[in-house]
């Protein structure tokens, strides 16, 4: 039996291969790499290049490869493109995760582990935000990712597919061999490092007068082995016959954004030139997760909780891999 991963040639879930397979689980993998690095697959994975909507391939390669679950990773994943091209985004996310839904029932695959995001709360009334927290997204992204959980919700009452959303907060951090490499690159910590190493003259701060302690953002990073690792805890779950669940992902922990920056001088030793700018809309002040339902339902517990440790991690990748894995798509420094 094998598990298949969408979106295994990107960030997260090019990290899950690696860690499956070094579980000595059989891996298939779908990805039109559209955003992703051929440079990132693992070599042991069975890779098919298409996309996730398409049912035909979905459904041929569940049943060739004996498909028993889906980690599904595979979409677009920037807030603000979502603003500016939200047909791309409901198309993509939405279109082609049910897409993919059908491909996995006709097959007759029942478990599906979901890459959700605390972007689907929107502006937070409270903080540490629990899963049982409002929802009402403030951007396309989010809400494509909240209709994907009602679909599950309504796949699970009348087909009987289990599945457990997991909403991520900052995926942060990189193994020795996959490192994050999107591009354009809006998360701060990959920024901030390319900073530290001379490819970018500075690095933007949007905003300095928030209701924190230094007045920049507060947000909650988790490294992507943690991160993977929950997944892995979440594949269990459903083998054992887990009923379905939306799991925040995070450490209940808030690093502002000079807090990130000053750990990245901590751990490169380097300059890092800062630019205050205007603070963009739609960022709320604070997101960090109450995390206590992961620890619960599927005993996660993290391995690399510390900033400086994930900061670390990601910034020997970069020293690693100067260029990423190359031009997107390409072969790449691997
Ligand atoms: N990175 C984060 O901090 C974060 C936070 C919350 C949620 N998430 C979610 O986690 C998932 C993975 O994020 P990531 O940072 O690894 O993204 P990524 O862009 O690095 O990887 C996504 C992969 O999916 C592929 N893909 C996209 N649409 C596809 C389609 N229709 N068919 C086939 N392949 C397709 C891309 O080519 C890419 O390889 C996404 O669903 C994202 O929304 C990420």
């Amino acid at each position: 039996m094998a598990i298949l991963v969408t979106g295994g040639a990107g960030y997260i879930g090019s990290v899950m291969v690696d860690q499956l397979a070094e579980a000595g689980e059989e891996v298939v993998v779908i990805d039109n790499v559209s955003r992703g690095h051929h440079a990132a697959l693992a070599e042991g994975a069975r890779f098919y290049e298409g996309r996730v909507g398409d049912l035909a391939l979905v459904e041929r390669v569940c049943r060739e490869r004996a498909v028993e679950a889906c980690i599904h990773f595979a979409a677009l994943a920037y807030v603000g493109e979502s603003v500016t091209e939200p047909k791309l985004y409901f198309e993509n996310n939405v279109a082609e995760g049910l897409g993919l839904l059908d491909g996995l029932r006709a097959a007759g695959v029942r478990s599906f582990v979901f890459s959700s995001t605390c972007a689907t709360y929107g502006e937070p009334v409270r903080v540490p935000i629990d899963e049982g927290h409002p929802q009402w997204p403030v951007n396309p992204y989010g809400w494509s990712k909240f209709f994907m959980e009602r679909i599950l919700e309504s796949y699970d009452r009348a087909y009987g597919l289990r599945f457990v959303a997991l909403r991520y907060f900052n995926a942060a951090g990189a193994t020795l061999k996959r490192g994050e490499h999107h591009e354009p690159e809006t998360h701060l910590i990959p920024n901030v490092l390319a900073a530290a190493a001379g490819r970018l003259p500075h690095v933007s701060v949007f905003g300095s007068g928030y209701p924190t302690p230094d007045g920049t953002c507060v947000r909650d990073y988790i490294h992507v082995t943690d991160l993977c690792s929950a997944h892995t805890l979440a594949l269990a779950y459903l083998r054992c016959g887990g009923r379905s669940e939306f799991v925040n992902l995070g450490n209940g922990h808030g690093y502002s954004v000079m807090e990130v920056i000053e750990a990245a001088r901590r751990v490169t030793g380097r300059e890092i030139e800062v630019r205050v700018e205007a603070a963009r809309p739609g960022d709320p002040a604070r997101l960090v997760a109450d995390a206590r339902k992961a620890r619960e339902v599927l005993g996660w517990k993290t391995q690399y909780p510390e900033l400086d440790t994930i900061v670390r991690t990601a910034w020997e990748w970069h020293e690693a891999h100067p260029e990423g894995y190359g031009s997107r798509g390409g072969a790449g420094t691997g």
